[in-house]
């Protein structure tokens, strides 16, 4: 973990929160001063608690805007997530 700044983290979300596997993962690392962009699968409601789940968890990490996208939806999400990765500045549009 320590080779890396920035950690795309993907949830679906159960009962409007984080999974507990993901929970627990990022629970399992010192993320200080790293910075997390959170995405997620969801049914209808978005990303729900999701993110401030992370902000708990992480409280010393910066936490980039966010994508939703729904479970459908998914296998047609890439213009979303390529917008998405270019707008926290992930993806540079040449
Ligand atoms: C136990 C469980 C709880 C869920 N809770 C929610 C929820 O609170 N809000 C929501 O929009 N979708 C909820 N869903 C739907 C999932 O978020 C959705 O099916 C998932 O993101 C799709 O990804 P997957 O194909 O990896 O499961 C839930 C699904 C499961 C299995």
């Amino acid at each position: 973990m320590d080779e890396y700044d920035t950690l795309i983290v993907g949830t679906p979300i159960w009962g409007g929160h984080l999974t507990p596997a993901m929970k627990s993962f990022l629970a399992g690392y010192d993320l200080s001063g790293k910075y997390i962009a959170p995405f997620c699968t969801h049914g209808g409601s978005g990303t729900a608690q999701s993110v401030s789940d992370i902000r708990s968890v992480c409280p010393n990490s910066t936490i980039l805007g966010s994508l939703a996208v729904y479970g459908s939806q998914a296998e047609n999400s890439r213009g979303d997530v390529e917008k998405w990765l270019e707008q926290i500045g992930i993806l540079k549009n040449n």
